[in-house]
């Protein structure tokens, strides 16, 4: 018979299971906190693998050509969940913010004068279904997308010079009157050459490029996230004047505003890396799965609720985004910074010392470590977690596999994939 973790230690506190077989009954008896490697943090001994707490993040498992769901990923035991962030209203916040911007300078912003805004979009990764989205929201909402069988194409067009491209439109928005037509001039995935997406680098070098076949057509630069971005902000916008765009919030990007770099969207990490860690923290105390989130702990901690959704049927807790301008960029100058209202210390009688095995798929991305991990890094000891980062080279899923040789030395795992694809590199390993 199958049991699950959180299902057992509940059998054995208050019996609500049915029939159980006698070694299960046997094992009620035995302490799940005993440790196996020796170390002092707590290894449970009794649990199986593949049924301690899962949290999949910032890549959500799914098919990275259509975009579906890995339901079965999804649904691993009963204490797998995932955590992002919500990816559609995040990307038409960006699009909504960049439209915004362009009708309230539009008088500064054509730099040659041809009634045509042209932009270059640096898109992170062709398969990651944040990137996917990101594409498709600035697409929609500025009115350069197309759709191909009821869905935006979210392809990189090369380059589009004349505006012939079947991937993208022109489109055409009135401002104060006149009709401007807003062209993708073009985008590129920023892959490097060993295969990491989302590569600043490769944008760095990709404007390069791309001002020397346009040079003043580009009037803006739309890009999927804040490393390109900045990286491209570095290399020429900033001395061109050319508003840039990016998305994360992270503390070089949020610095750059008042220096002519144009907005990004807050994916609300602090709230992200909380979720990660307590929807851990509570399968292993076989608390309420909302404990700490919609309703407040022992200690006061609790998330407001307009900074998340759950979707109960997808196992996915989504944060809210909130774009970032000149405006107010003030009350985003520390994307490490804690959630104020999750920020006080469990009670380490109740929720004793766990460990966990926690991946982040590549060291170098800017985002993860400059933002996520500082703010993971907070929340563990919070949350009395001991915590083993593990940093993957964003290229190939078994230099991570490769560092969960003993899965049982841990409580609970937080897996962060280089490809939304290979969920079962890591339950395979978690079943054995
Ligand atoms: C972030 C990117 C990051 C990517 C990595 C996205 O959600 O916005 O900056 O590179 O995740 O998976």
């Amino acid at each position: 018979m199958e049991i699950s973790r959180r299902s057992f230690l509940k059998f054995c506190g208050m019996g609500t299971v049915g029939a159980v077989s006698a070694g299960l009954l046997a094992g009620c008896g035995s302490s799940t906190t005993s440790t196996s490697s020796g170390s002092s943090s707590g290894t449970s001994g009794t649990v199986a693998n593949k049924d301690k707490p899962l949290v999949w993040y910032n890549r959500q498992p799914s098919n990275s050509s259509t975009g579906d769901l890995d339901t079965n990923a999804l649904h691993f035991n009963d204490d797998t969940y995932y955590v992002g962030f919500d990816a559609t209203q995040g990307a038409e916040a960006q699009g909504q913010m960049i439209k915004d911007y362009i009708e309230k300078n539009i008088a500064t912003l054509d730099r040659n004068g041809d009634g045509t805004i042209g932009y270059v979009l640096a898109i992170g990764d062709v398969g990651h279904n944040d990137s996917i989205a990101r594409t498709r929201g600035v697409r929609k909402i500025l009115g350069t997308a197309v759709e191909q069988d009821g869905k935006v194409i979210s392809d990189p067009i090369g380059t589009n010079t004349d505006g012939s491209s079947s991937s993208v439109q022109d489109a055409t928005l009135e401002i104060n009157g006149k009709n401007y037509t807003i062209r993708e001039l073009a985008s590129q995935e920023m892959k490097n050459s060993a295969g990491a997406t989302w590569d600043a680098a490769t944008a760095g070098n990709a404007i390069g490029t791309w001002a020397s076949s346009f040079g003043d057509q580009i009037d803006l630069i739309i890009s999927n996230n804040d490393g390109m971005g900045m990286s491209i902000f570095n290399a020429w916008s900033k001395d061109n004047k050319v508003p840039t765009f990016g998305y994360d919030a992270n503390n070089d990007a949020v610095a750059a505003i008042p220096e002519g770099y144009a907005g990004t969207i807050s994916q609300h990490a602090d709230v992200q890396a909380y979720l990660t860690l307590r929807l851990l923290r509570n399968a292993l105390d076989s608390a309420d799965i909302s404990l700490g989130i919609s309703t407040a702990d022992d200690a006061g901690n609790v998330l407001e609720d307009d900074t998340y959704t759950y979707n109960e049927d997808e196992r996915s807790y989504y944060a809210t985004n909130v774009p970032v301008t000149s405006d107010n960029y003030q009350d985003f100058s520390d994307s490490t910074k804690i959630y104020e209202g999750a920020s006080k210390q469990l009670d380490s009688s109740k929720s004793p010392t766990k460990k966990v095995w926690l991946d982040i798929y590549n060291a170098a991305d800017n985002f993860l470590s400059s933002t996520y991990q500082p703010l993971l890094q907070k929340y563990d000891d919070l949350l009395n977690l001991d915590v083993d980062y593990i940093g993957g080279d964003g290229q190939t899923e078994s230099n991570i596999t490769n560092r969960l040789g003993n899965p049982s030395e841990y409580d609970a795992y937080a897996i962060n994939m280089v490809k939304t694809d290979n969920a079962s590199s890591y339950t395979s390993l978690l079943s054995q």
